[in-house]
């Protein structure tokens, strides 16, 4: 049985990047060399000073001294890095299609095709392909196809390795998984070898009930599933946190109750301004993309619904602010506190605080935004890329501060957009005195006692809490 010695992984992102420090960390004898095209990227990478890697994840800044320059390396030379390799990772971006055919819900897959194209020119002897990167049921045809084409007689096998960290615990999520999955092809012994050399690669840290093998099929579609009922039951309690309002039910107390039925579980029930990140939406989008394409409508319909009931939460909270601020924030401070699409984390993909944002731009609010670990040029440039508003207002408009106290003075309502630890921490009192008043907060992650904050003079809006606790 064949044993990896040396590992290549394209593209050094935020799953890249962790997930080949830890199997540095945890397979010493293997070298894994991390490539990528961005070459800012790789020298944030390779900064001496290892808080400047480019991604903020507690425990592995740690991992990567640790192994960096040791059996971990990063580079933008991906020719000789697929050249050393025997098994070769694929972690590039797959994100939504933006132009011609499934544009806004199709995955862009050229940036797969093309670490494919470079693998098939590159390689001279024969290669496990891993598809690392989440991509849609049967990409691993198209790999065959491409790979198997060249003509210069290497070989190769093409596995699914889909990776479910998330981000701000995926050091954790990747030391302990709930399961690891590789799906291949079982038909030859060649095919199994090559299964089992990526399982003895896990295996150095986990055991055999933690790693799951499957046809390769069934992995890049649970992929997508897996997604898919994770984002359906947040757009579940977000929907019923609407149905609270109404009624004076509490959405906290609901999803404790419904959560202790053991058939249902506790986790993933926690109402907020609606969720973000560079999965959820992109996959659900791309799910409902094949379904569409297989003629299978009503499949398609019904996750759709996911992300119609996200993006209404997200317009209600910045519809609920304007309404509450009598009906104009036209010249008026809002606070913004967290950019990020959720703690721990400095990515800010498809954060609900950038369309709340957007929303409030519109209404010609003045913003002020307060994140521990997102920069202002990041704030920027996600407001700009929607192309809604034009820059040079959107730079009048939105401020980025560095301290929460600058945030919150003289402003008219304060909203919390993520779940950052230190919200809970502040001295909300002294803010309150700061406030223009009445002072408004609204919490999209219902993460403040509201009974504290009302006593010390808020008036508080929280997701899913009955109007008797809403606006005295
Ligand atoms: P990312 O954008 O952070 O990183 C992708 C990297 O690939 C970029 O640095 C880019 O420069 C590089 N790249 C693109 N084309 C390249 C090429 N031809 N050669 C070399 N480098 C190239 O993306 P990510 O968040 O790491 O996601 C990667 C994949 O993993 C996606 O398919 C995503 O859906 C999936 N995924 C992401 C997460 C997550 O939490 N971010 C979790 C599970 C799965
Ligand atoms: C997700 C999946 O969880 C992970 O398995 C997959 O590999 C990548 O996509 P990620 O997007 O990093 O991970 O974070 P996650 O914890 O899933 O949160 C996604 C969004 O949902 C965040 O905006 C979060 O704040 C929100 N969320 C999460 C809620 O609003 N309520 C919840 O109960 C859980």
């Amino acid at each position: 049985m064949k044993k990896i010695k040396t590992i290549t992984c394209i593209g050094a992102g935020y799953v890249g990047g962790p997930t080949m420090a830890v199997i540095a960390s945890k397979c010493p004898e293997i070298k894994v060399n991390v490539v990528d095209i961005n070459e800012k990227r790789i020298a944030q990478w390779n900064d001496a000073d290892v808080n400047n890697i480019p991604i903020y994840e507690p425990g592995l800044a740690e991992i990567v001294a640790e192994t960096r320059d040791k059996n971990l390396f990063f580079s933008t030379e991906v020719d000789q890095a697929i050249d050393e390799a025997e098994m070769i990772f694929i972690s590039v971006n797959t994100p939504t299609k933006t132009y011609g055919i499934g544009k806004g819900k199709a995955a862009d897959l050229k940036y797969i095709e093309l670490c494919a194209r470079q693998i098939a020119r590159v390689a001279k002897d024969d290669k496990i392909v891993v598809e690392k990167s989440t991509l849609p049921v049967r990409t691993a045809e198209a790999l065959t196809s491409i790979l198997h084409n060249t003509g210069n007689g290497v070989k190769y096998h093409i596995l699914s390795n889909p990776e479910f960290l998330a981000e701000g615990t995926a050091i954790q999520d990747l030391l302990k998984p709930d399961r690891i999955l590789i799906g291949g092809d079982s038909d030859t012994q060649e095919a199994r070898e090559a299964m089992q050399a990526l399982v003895d690669v896990y295996a150095h840290w986990l055991t055999d009930e933690q790693i799951l093998t499957t046809n390769v099929w069934s992995s890049e579609l649970s992929k997508l599933t897996a997604n898919a009922f994770l984002a359906q039951r947040i757009s579940s309690i977000n929907a019923m946190s609407e149905l609270c309002e109404k009624t004076e039910a509490d959405v906290d107390e609901v999803a404790k109750a419904i959560g202790m039925d053991s058939r249902i579980g506790p986790k993933f029930l926690k109402a907020s301004v609606g969720f973000g990140g560079s999965c959820f939406q992109k996959d659900i989008l791309n799910l409902v993309y094949i379904s569409q394409s297989l003629g299978l409508q009503e499949v398609a319909d019904y996750w759709e619904q996911v992300i119609i009931m996200n993006d209404h939460q997200k317009r209600r909270f910045a519809q609920h602010i304007v309404k509450t601020l009598y009906n104009t924030v036209s010249g008026k401070k809002i606070s913004l506190l967290g950019w990020a699409f959720k703690k721990d984390t400095n990515d800010t993909r498809e954060s609900a605080a950038i369309y709340v944002s957007d929303y409030l731009l519109s209404e010609h609010a003045k913003i002020v935004v307060y994140d521990p670990k997102v920069s202002s040029e990041q704030v920027y440039a996600d407001l700009e890329y929607l192309g809604t508003h034009d820059p040079a207002f959107i730079r009048e408009q939105v401020k980025v501060v560095s301290s929460p106290t600058e945030a919150c003075f003289q402003a008219h309502a304060v909203a919390i957009m993520t779940e950052w630890n230190e919200f809970n921490t502040y001295n909300w009192k002294e803010i309150y005195q700061h406030m223009m008043k009445p002072a408004f907060l609204f919490d999209g992650r219902n993460i403040l006692n509201r009974y504290e904050m009302k006593e010390i003079g808020f008036e508080v809006y929280a997701i899913g809490k009955g109007p008797s606790i809403q606006i005295a």
